[in-house]
């Protein structure tokens, strides 16, 4: 493997000092905070590890822009900008299910994810990329599946908090795929759902109404392992989050033969 560039050495690090201080709270979760609706938490983990990341962060290279999850957007005229999840997976972790991460992406010039640092603290497993390096855990290469076809496939998906008309009607979607594939899995952490198709685990990947900090770093390190990731028409990844689909590439034009139907037309 070749060395990490000096932004994702510096990244692992706070990744997993991050992670030292979510499993500090895991297990001990005694008060939490709702935003957008009543299921959406937030804990002291979240903040903790925010306002560590956030620290580091502005010592190490005090030019460059934030955008996170709690604190929103600190922003500086800098071509730099560290995008930060600094606990995916908050319901997880508080109902003690070791499914959770710290989230960290680098964005160059607002278009590209120069490196990601996806970190799992309850496992030890850190998932990483520099672009055009590839996508590596722990010093091990990443590769996905090749299967190429849905009903030999597992896939993974997510649901968001708010529960809307777009809602009810990933209901069918998930339906439709569930009919056609070996399995559907929610886990509940977008950046591992993306680093577990980078991995091989699972053949594809789909969700809407994400936000930038759940799939930065881990849309890279799945496309640094082989993934394709889009859109869910095929076209170019929307960095907000609106709608994502990962792949092995190979079952990639499938998924967008369910994900385009007319009857979905209401996720674009
Ligand atoms: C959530 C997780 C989940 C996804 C949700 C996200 P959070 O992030 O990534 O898998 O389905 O839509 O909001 O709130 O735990 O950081
Ligand atoms: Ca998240
Ligand atoms: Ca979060």
């Amino acid at each position: 493997m070749e060395k990490p560039s000096q932004f994702l050495e510096f990244a692992i690090k706070i990744a997993k000092e991050a992670g030292d201080i979510q499993m500090s709270y895991f297990g001990k979760i005694s008060s939490l905070d709702k935003k957008s609706t009543s299921i959406d938490l937030v804990t002291n983990a979240d903040i903790e590890s925010e306002e560590f990341l956030i620290k580091k962060i502005q010592e190490a290279f005090p030019g460059h822009s934030i955008l996170s999850e709690e604190r929103g957007e600190l922003l500086t005229n800098s071509e730099y900008l560290w995008v930060i999840d600094p606990l995916d997976g908050t319901t997880n972790f508080t109902h003690n299910l070791p499914i959770f991460a710290v989230s960290i992406g680098l964005v160059k010039k607002g278009v590209e994810t120069v490196c990601g640092v996806v970190y799992n603290p309850a496992a030890k497993k850190c998932f990483y990329a520099d672009t055009n390096k590839g996508a590596y855990m722990d010093g091990e290469k990443l590769q996905c599946t090749s299967s190429n076809t849905l009903s030999d496939s597992l896939l993974v998906t997510g649901f968001p908090y708010l529960h809307d008309l777009k809602y009810d009607i990933s209901f069918e979607l998930f339906k439709e795929f569930y009919d056609q594939t070996r399995g559907l899995r929610r886990l509940g952490a977008a950046s591992l759902d993306l680093c577990f198709v980078a991995m091989g685990r699972f053949d594809g990947y789909y969700e809407y109404s994400l936000k930038p900090w759940d799939i930065c770093a881990g849309s890279l390190i799945a496309q640094e392992a082989g993934a394709i990731v889009t859109d869910w028409d095929n076209s170019k990844l929307p960095h907000d989050g609106s709608r994502i689909l990962a792949t092995n590439g190979l079952i990639h034009s499938q998924m967008v033969e369910v994900l385009t139907q007319e009857k979905y037309k209401i996720y674009y």
